[in-house]
């Protein structure tokens, strides 16, 4: 094993603890039982758009093996020109195909997805986890989505995945076509690869049509004038995360993403007497909160799932009021149960259900975290009501910074 206090890794010229650097959460997915309200409630009301579907039957030996159990399609949604921003896969069907889902029926989060910053990363984060006796759960480049990655399991069994290079879709909205699908690797590639560029090339070659890939048409008209656009909701997801973890052992889960994946500790909370841990990769306060698992049944969160939230950010305060009415009207539960000392560095948040019971964070500020590595004061920050939205706020020194949303809304 590899003495890591010690040993230093050449990253792009600067010698780092570890061989990458997680730079952003890239994507995250739900398994889900409601797999069609659970699709109705992303798309519609939240505003995915659908990139593209897979089969998880295939991987079944027999149809009786999954007969009964529902959709068999894994859906890849978006939010911008990433592929997938986030995924829904169906539980049950998991359950069937695989031993090791049912022994552990709580973690419903599918993937948590973090991006690194090239190729030779991926690599060596392969041969460095090797070295220290992670266990990989499998590496290579999946379709779709074009992503090169390797995968791992946190203290508590939830995925975590590493990766380079996920597909953009463009100004067109088609995903690439499955044809494409041939530089797929289901083991870790040798390097050098070639770029996206010369595949796409190759395909013009072999007569492929570029605009034969899926492309997501929204179903509700566009009747809202979202800040100058018309979109099909008062709203607009601009970014995903934080992702917020029930965990069995805090410190346990805190050494795990601290010292294997990197992350930065911004701050820490002891609520009633529970520890809670909030961690960044890049500028953002928290991408990562850690939690006592005994903190879901006291903020009465559903206790099928080891999942506390998942993050959604806004693009401001007015949409994230407009979301609230919203997403209530359409028949969305929201709970103000949960308090602002859970969620530092995030100043008003919306707390949804989806169809299967997973709380999401709606929210539109965070704390940026600058060279010094200091959080904002606790007593500086603004003082929040849950369930009060005052028509409008005060500016911060952070107000709208940090990574912007690219490209256009809708
Ligand atoms: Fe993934």
């Amino acid at each position: 094993m590899t003495n890591s206090a010690q040993t230093k890794f050449n990253v792009g010229g600067l010698l780092l603890d570890r061989p990458f650097k997680i730079r952003r959460l890239g994507h995250f997915g739900f398994n889900m039982v409601n797999m069609e309200e659970g699709v109705r409630f992303y798309t519609e009301l939240l505003g995915f758009k659908v990139s593209d579907n897979n089969d998880m039957g295939r991987r079944a030996k027999s149809p009786e093996q999954i007969a009964g159990l529902g959709d068999r399609r894994g859906w890849f949604m978006r939010y911008g020109t990433d592929h997938h921003a986030f995924v829904i896969f169906n539980k049950r069907i998991r359950e069937a195909l695989n031993p090791e889902a049912r022994a552990k029926p709580e973690l419903t989060i599918n993937q948590i997805t973090w991006q690194v910053g090239n190729l030779r990363e991926i690599g060596n984060a392969i041969k460095w986890f090797g070295d220290r006796g992670v266990k990989i759960q499998r590496s290579g480049r999946d379709m779709p989505g074009s992503n090169w990655h390797t995968y791992i399991y946190d203290p508590d069994g939830h995925t975590n995945e590493l990766y380079y290079g996920i597909e953009q879709v463009g100004w067109n909205g088609h995903s690439k076509p499955k044809i494409m699908y041939n530089r797929r690797f289901d083991e870790a590639p040798e390097l050098p690869q070639m770029s996206e560029f010369e595949e796409v090339q190759q395909a013009l070659k072999d007569g492929v049509d570029l605009t034969s890939g899926y492309r997501h048409v929204d179903r509700l008209p566009a009747t809202y004038d979202v800040d100058g656009i018309l979109l099909p909701r008062p709203f607009k997801i601009v970014r995903i995360g934080p992702v917020s973890l029930f965990v069995k052992d805090v410190a346990a889960a805190e050494t795990f993403y601290r010292d294997t994946l990197g992350f930065i500790p911004t701050e820490e909370v002891t609520w009633r007497g529970h520890r809670c841990v909030f961690m960044r990769a890049n500028t953002e306060h928290h991408s990562l909160a850690l939690y006592p698992l005994a903190l879901r049944e006291m903020l009465g969160l559903s206790l099928h799932s080891t999942c506390m939230a998942f993050g959604l950010q806004l693009a401001n305060y007015q949409q994230l009021r407009n979301a609230v009415r919203f997403l209530s009207d359409h028949g969305a539960r929201v709970t103000d149960k949960v308090p602002p000392e859970l969620y530092p560095g995030i100043d008003y948040a919306a707390h949804v259900f989806d169809p299967d019971g997973h709380c999401l964070q709606l929210y539109y500020y965070m704390e940026q975290v600058g060279w010094d590595g200091k959080p904002r004061p606790k007593e500086v920050r603004p003082k929040v009501s849950p369930g009060e939205w005052p028509e409008v706020l005060e500016p911060m020194s952070d107000t709208y910074q940090g990574e912007p949303y690219l490209g256009p809304w809708g």
